[in-house]
């Protein structure tokens, strides 16, 4: 199914992550109403909650990070693995990517991609759907964000970044402190503390100690 542009616009408003402020995202106004009418427009009820509509630890992490180091993505092809609001992606094509393939299974995540990239003054992220369980494609850079939130997602995930890793591909994970991750064979690149999403509901500020990690 293809999710119109104007439901994105219609249940979310710009805002500027507080790690990456040169960026502006359309993030949800009302989570529990955008997760409601998701159902709704989708014409089911076990819609995934809208995990496209927030800039999440590990992505704004991700994008400090390419924003801040621009080498890592100038002039290279980037693939961003489970893209969401395609953040990451974003932060990519503006540090100078050549190429930006962004990998999301949620297709409100797909309609939000371009909608977050033309806020942005970008354009051209190419969307594609699951890739998990296939060889990793010809990409110069990896970049997951947040990727890791649970067990099983982290056993599909894993395997994947470290054939891309094998493949020649830089490796970049952004994380907020997951347990899944080992994190004995990764290496820092970047630690973070950035004020949780949820915050935004009116509950206190949780600071989460995010990471960009590398594959060796
Ligand atoms: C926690 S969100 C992170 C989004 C974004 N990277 C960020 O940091 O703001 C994880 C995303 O992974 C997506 N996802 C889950 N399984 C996936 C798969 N097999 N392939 C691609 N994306 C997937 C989800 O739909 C969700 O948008």
């Amino acid at each position: 199914m293809t999710v119109p542009a104007e439901f994105i616009r219609a249940h979310t408003r710009p805002e500027r992550p507080p790690l990456v402020p040169e960026i502006q995202l359309l993030v949800a106004a009302d989570v529990v109403a955008l997760w409601e009418a998701m159902a709704v427009e989708q014409g089911r009820t076990d819609e995934e909650p809208p995990f496209w509509a927030a800039a999440w630890p590990g992505g704004q992490a991700l994008a400090r990070y390419v924003l801040d180091h621009p080498d890592v993505v100038a002039g290279r092809s980037v693939l961003d693995l489970g893209a969401g609001s395609g953040l990451v992606a974003v932060a990519a094509l503006l540090a100078g990517a050549e190429r930006v393939v962004a990998s999301e299974i949620d297709p409100f995540g797909l309609a939000a991609i371009p909608e977050n990239a033309a806020l942005n003054g970008v354009s051209g992220i190419e969307p594609v759907g699951d890739l998990l369980g296939e060889p990793p494609p010809a990409v110069d850079v990896v970049l997951a964000g947040d990727v890791c939130y649970d067990r099983i997602m982290t056993e599909r995930v894993l395997p994947f970044l470290d054939a891309a890793r094998t493949a020649g591909a830089e490796v970049l994970v952004g994380d907020p402190g997951r347990p899944y991750l080992p994190h004995d064979r990764l290496v820092e690149a970047a630690v973070h503390d950035i004020a949780d999403a949820d915050s935004s509901a009116g509950r206190p500020a949780r600071i989460r100690r995010t990471t960009v990690w590398r594959l060796p």
